[in-house]
């Protein structure tokens, strides 16, 4: 079966094509476009909605030809439609979301809705010749969200711990803000720590560990807070961005990987996941392998490519395949944004 995926939640307008071998359970992606607005966000250092959907508007069509092309596929060939629906940005969401419906209305083909958290869940299965060993933990990293799912079965999600304020990479960027370093935060801390690390100094500098030996919830506002006093008190911390970096991405990512570890002990389950834009940093990818490896050496570990890490729309084809296998494809008339849409 081949699955057309479109993505448009944020600033990436992205479209995709995945064919599911329906016999073995695997995969493949056949194209996987990716059109960024990082340099027209870029120098506002964030964001921003209105250029955003214009980008969208201009971008969508031309991204979807080129999806279809790559892969050698005409709409003939295609079974299914898969777009995100939310969460996201409204008015990201309605370029993606209008064009899908378009598209599924004249080529007649059922579509699907798809969650942006699901999409990044199925992120680590996209590439997998057979279906992963069940039940799994996910912990999904992405600009918008911090989430530790429980995943019993395809389309059983169980959300088991969240954030309670800002999402981890929220906590990047806004870090990286602070730091006079370049939007988006997650790759500019991580390029930054690794020089430091390169340079094979120790660091003095040690920031608060929020809520980590507490449950499976998320807090990273203190510790943005404690970066930002740091740096009020520090007349050089210009001279030591380095080591504030690496310092304060350490302190991420232990948060991060304790947490796993507390979910496994309490759900025991086979294989452990991790999604989502920040899934693309460095040291929690060798941080969450090697602690696994030393206390569960039994437990698979799946971390999607870099190339499905941050926002794209082969996770979302995926995904529908397996919401529509569990019978959630619509009619296009009746496919709406759900801006909040949880999982
Ligand atoms: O999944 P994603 O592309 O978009 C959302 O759904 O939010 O995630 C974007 C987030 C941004 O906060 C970005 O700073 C972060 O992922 N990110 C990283 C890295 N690459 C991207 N965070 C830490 N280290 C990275 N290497
Ligand atoms: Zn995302």
């Amino acid at each position: 079966m081949k699955i057309l995926g479109i993505e448009s939640s944020c600033d990436e307008t992205a479209a995709s094509v995945v064919e599911v071998d329906e016999v073995n359970g695997g995969n493949k992606t056949l194209s996987n476009v990716i059109s960024s607005q990082i340099s027209i966000h870029q120098k506002y250092g964030g964001v921003i909605p209105e250029l955003a959907a214009r980008e969208h508007v201009l971008n969508i069509l031309p991204v979807i030809n080129e999806a279809l092309s790559l892969a050698k596929v005409n709409p003939n060939n295609i079974d299914l439609l898969g777009v995100t629906t939310g969460p996201g940005l409204i008015t990201s969401l309605i370029s993606g979301i209008e064009t899908a419906r378009s598209l599924a209305a004249v080529w007649n083909k059922p579509i699907v809705g798809v969650n942006h958290i699901a999409g990044h869940i199925y992120s680590g299965f996209l590439e997998q010749k057979t279906a992963p060993q069940f039940p799994l933990i996910i912990l999904t990293v992405s600009g918008g969200h911090t989430n530790l799912v429980f995943m019993k079965n395809w389309e059983d999600f169980e959300v088991i711990g969240e954030t309670l304020d800002d999402a981890a990479g929220e906590a990047f960027d806004k870090g990286a803000k602070m730091m006079n370093l370049a939007y988006p935060g997650g790759p500019a801390i991580s390029q930054a720590a690794n020089d430091f690390i390169v340079s094979g100094k120790s660091s003095s500098l040690e920031f608060p560990r929020p809520l980590i030996n507490k449950g499976l919830n998320f807090s990273f506002s203190g510790l943005k807070t404690s970066l930002l006093y740091r740096l009020q008190k520090d007349k050089n911390w210009s001279k030591r961005i380095s080591e504030y970096a690496f310092a304060y991405q350490e302190a991420i990512v232990d948060v991060l990987v304790a947490k796993v570890l507390t979910a496994i002990k309490k759900y025991q389950p086979q294989t452990v996941m991790l999604s989502g834009g920040v899934s693309a940093n460095f040291r929690l990818r060798e941080s969450l392998r090697s602690k696994l490896s030393e206390k569960h050496p039994g437990l698979t570990l799946l971390i999607p490519d870099f190339s499905f890490t941050t926002d794209n729309a082969a996770m979302i084809a995926l995904a529908a395949y397996y919401a529509h296998q569990n019978n959630q494809s619509k009619a296009w008339q009746n496919l709406k944004v759900k801006v909040n849409f949880s999982l």
